[in-house]
């Protein structure tokens, strides 16, 4: 299959949408950007559909998707028994970058709930993939667009890396803003639980709700409650060492091991902070940005894992954030994109 890559401007924007929303509504799937990352979009109602996203990503079975709305009206044709406290945090966070997991009405194929009475739901603020979802007229199914196990896709040219000749289109709206996935939150309980954390962050659901609960899978060892916890994700090809503990410590304890792997004639990447990077000799050293710019971390992180396999370094030894506020969902993916993590 022939993949085109339409990069979006005023001018064929209009043109290009309609493209990308005839090709949804005949069951073929288009990756699409959104704030967070590329999505790989396909009809939402369309087992065939779903089957193509799956089949494109090689994504595991039981793995569900998540649903992209348009508008407020889609949501009450695919979720029901919605809770008091999942309106107010809607209206405080939607149109934006956070899932609700409810309660889903019989219209949602089995396939995108992966047989769950749940179904995942995102009511996106970037204008294209909000335009692509108002002119197929229909929710969107989309995961991330990256092949499965391997970083979400924050620019069109990733998605190419992974999708080429796998989909008919690919519509290019350069390189997205938040540069992580969306916060999912289990919406159906009394209580809500994070079960991904996001930009949304656990401090700013907490303005809103009095109680909200961090989900036990996302501390190692412990039995998930989202299917997608117990993959392994965003793993680059080398072997990643995160280095957790003061800033200096961790600077210090990285110049060292560098040097103890370098006696092993590896090939050695360095993942670090603007205020770190002067330190380090090793050719090929990376910064996420500043250390005190988490909005910057989160936009390069995926990119640069990315970066990394194309590098061939057969080592990473990255520095780490505090988990807090969005840090969390940045330590989190780094975390899971680790071999290891040493405490220093
Ligand atoms: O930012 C995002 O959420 C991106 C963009 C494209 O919107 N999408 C995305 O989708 O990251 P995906 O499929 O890569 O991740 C969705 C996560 C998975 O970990 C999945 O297991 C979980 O949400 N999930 C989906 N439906 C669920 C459900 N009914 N119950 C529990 N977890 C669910
Ligand atoms: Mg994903």
């Amino acid at each position: 299959m022939n993949t085109e890559v339409i990069k979006l401007t005023e001018e064929n924007f209009k043109k290009s949408i309609k493209k990308g929303a005839e090709l949804i509504r005949k069951e073929e799937v288009v990756a699409f950007p959104t704030e967070t990352v590329y999505g790989l979009g396909g009809a939402g109602f369309s087992p065939l559909a779903i089957r193509k996203i799956f089949e494109a990503k090689g994504r595991p079975q039981d793995n569900p998707l998540i649903l992209h709305i348009g508008s407020m009206e889609m949501l009450d044709d695919i979720a029901t028994d919605i809770r008091d406290y999942v309106y107010l945090l809607m209206e405080k966070f939607w149109p934006g970058p956070i899932t609700f997991v409810l309660n889903k009405k019989s219209v949602v194929p089995m396939e995108v709930s992966a047989g769950l009475t749940t179904v995942g739901v995102r009511f996106p603020s970037e204008r294209t993939a909000q335009a692509l979802i108002l002119e197929a007229g229909l929710p969107i199914a989309a995961p991330s667009a990256n092949t499965s196990g391997k970083p979400s896709p924050t620019n069109a040219e990733a998605v190419f890396e992974d999708m080429k000749g796998r989909i008919p289109l690919i519509l290019d709206g350069g390189q997205t803003d938040i540069g992580i996935e969306s916060t999912v939150l289990l919406s159906t309980g009394e209580k809500p639980i994070i079960l991904r954390p996001g930009k949304v962050s656990y401090e700013d659901i907490r303005e809103v709700v009095a109680s909200v609960e961090i989900s036990a899978g996302l501390k190692q060892g412990e039995k998930p409650m989202s299917p997608g916890q117990k993959y392994r994700h965003y793993a680059p090809k080398a072997d990643m060492y995160l280095f957790v503990g003061k800033f200096n410590d961790v600077a210090s304890r990285i110049l060292f091991e560098e040097a103890r792997w370098e006696l092993e004639d590896k090939k050695i990447g360095i993942l670090c902070f603007d205020e770190t990077r002067e330190r380090y000799s090793s050719e090929h050293v990376i910064s996420l940005g500043s250390y005190f710019n988490r909005e910057e971390v989160s936009r390069n992180l995926f990119n640069s894992l990315r970066d990394f396999d194309k590098l061939g370094v057969d080592v990473i030894l990255s520095e780490s954030v505090e988990e807090k506020g969005i840090g969390r969902a940045i330590f989190e993916r780094m975390r899971r994109a680790a071999k290891e993590v040493v405490n220093v």
